[in-house]
């Protein structure tokens, strides 16, 4: 099949084909790749002990500690938040909060337990006070979540919440526009689904039917690979 006619084919079942990051306001970074940062031949031990010790941005000066990601180092899902919280920052793990009993709650509905997957946030230190990711600090941190997902190889990425989604696609759409569309992400063109962030579903769990739809939609995607 020509690549023409691959890419007509994806178009006609509403996939969209990955494409390089676009400059743009907002959120829209151009991160450094990971080649440029020297990162893209890392392994786990180097990636970690680069995580650690990481003064790339000011964060490093105010948080308790680095959180790195957890999970099967081998998982088929792999699914990326925003930032470390309050409590992330004191046990150094992701989604140990409210919002990770509630995104532990949307694996199980998809008969995945949290030990299954892999977890990172965009950000490996929390930002004060909780407030948004700033550009350059994404722009600094990204490349470790780009090795970390080209490592796992995994066969979907699942992206919670605006901040991260629009972080990993270089894009300031919203999110209503960017869910319900598999993207494709990186090199490897792996299939990229949004959904809202657990947080913003503890304060409007009306949606959670919509994220219930979001999850089986990833599935679907996971499925077709
Ligand atoms: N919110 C996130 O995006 N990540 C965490 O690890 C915790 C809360």
């Amino acid at each position: 099949m020509t690549p023409a006619l691959r890419k007509a084919y994806l178009r006609a079942m509403q996939i969209d084909t990955w494409s390089a990051r676009t400059r743009g306001s907002g959120l829209a970074v151009q991160a450094p790749s990971p080649g440029a940062t020297g990162l893209n031949e890392a392994d786990w031990g180097e990636l970690e002990a680069g995580v650690a010790g990481c003064r790339r941005c000011t964060l490093c000066e105010s948080r308790t500690r680095t959180v790195f990601g957890v999970g099967d180092r081998h998982a088929a899902w792999f699914v990326v938040g925003e930032a470390p919280g309050a409590e992330e920052d004191r046990q150094g793990e992701p989604f140990v909060g409210r919002a990770g009993q509630l995104l532990n709650a949307m694996l199980r509905a998809i008969a995945l337990d949290r030990n299954q997957v892999f977890i990172a946030n965009v950000l490996k230190c929390r930002p004060p006070g909780n407030r948004d990711p700033q550009p350059a600090e994404v722009a600094e941190c990204l490349p470790y979540l780009e090795r970390q997902i080209a490592l796992v190889k995994p066969r979907i990425v699942l992206v919670v919440g605006r901040v991260a989604a629009q972080s990993l696609l270089g894009t300031d759409e919203p999110l209503a526009r960017l869910r319900g569309r598999v993207h494709r992400y990186g090199p490897d063109a792996r299939p990229l689904v949004v959904t809202y962030h657990p947080a913003y579903l503890l304060r409007s769990p009306a949606d959670k039917r919509k994220a219930w739809d979001d999850l089986r939609f990833a599935r679907e995607a996971a499925g077709r690979g």
